[in-house]
């Protein structure tokens, strides 16, 4: 009998190359504002392509960890998960747990705001638009913010569960769940 993996893959390299890439392209686009020119527009513009490009993943992915209908929770689901994280009683999910999916939900779409915002104040339309400059930057602001919690939650959950959230994200690689006594993966029940 094969001997129980001690390590399994768990985020694809598209999903790491992405996620690294929308830091990368976050970061340059809000803190190159002093021009906005080629920096700030083409960083914005990367951040919006690979969100594009994460969405399509979304259905496409082969694994079931990268794809929408794999960890997008039902409000049932995300109402008890955060049940349980009151209580400190929160399961150990191998992909996005239900209060991290969606956070990230949130961020890809407060990409798309930012980018299609940002994209219109270069049009002659909406050129100087305080509502859409308002738009443009308020969402910007709540998404720092999104981003500090989405990171604190992160290393909350590195703690909590002795695992390193962070450089998961850079091997792809997580601790194997232990085997149930059935013999399939236990990853729900893991405490
Ligand atoms: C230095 C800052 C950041 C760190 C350390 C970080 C870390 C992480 C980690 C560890 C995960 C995996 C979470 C899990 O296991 O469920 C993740 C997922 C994710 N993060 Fe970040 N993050 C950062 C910044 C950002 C920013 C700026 C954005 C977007 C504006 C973002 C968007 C996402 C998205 C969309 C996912 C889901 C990945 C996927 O399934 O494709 N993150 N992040
Ligand atoms: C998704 C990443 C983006 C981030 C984080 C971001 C962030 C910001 C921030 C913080 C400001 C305020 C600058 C200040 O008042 O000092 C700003 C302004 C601006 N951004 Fe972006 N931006 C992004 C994408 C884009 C894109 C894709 C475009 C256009 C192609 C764009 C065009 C502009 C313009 C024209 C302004 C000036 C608005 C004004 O008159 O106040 N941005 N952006």
């Amino acid at each position: 009998m094969a001997a129980h993996p001690t390590r399994v893959r768990v985020w694809d390299r598209f999903v790491r190359v992405f996620h690294w890439s929308l830091v990368a392209s976050f970061a340059t686009a809000y803190f190159v504002t002093e021009h906005i020119g080629l920096v700030h527009k083409g960083a914005g513009y990367l951040a919006l392509s690979l969100v594009a490009a994460r969405c399509v993943w979304g259905f496409i992915a082969p694994g079931p960890h990268a794809r929408f209908a794999g960890f997008v929770p039902t409000p049932g689901r995300l109402r008890t998960y955060l049940g349980q994280l009151i209580r400190g009683r929160e399961p150990r999910h191998l992909g996005h747990n239900p209060a991290g999916a969606v956070m990230i939900l949130y961020l890809l779409a407060a990409v798309v705001v930012i980018g299609v915002t940002g994209h219109l104040l270069t049009t002659d339309a909406f050129w100087g638009s305080e509502l859409v400059e308002t738009l443009h930057v308020t969402t910007v602001d709540v998404t720092v913010i999104a981003v500090i919690v989405h990171v604190a939650a992160n290393l909350y959950e590195s703690i909590r569960h002795r695992e390193n959230m962070f450089k998961a994200m850079v091997t792809g690689e997580k601790n194997a769940p232990p085997k149930a006594d059935d013999g399939s993966a236990a990853e729900r029940a893991w405490p």
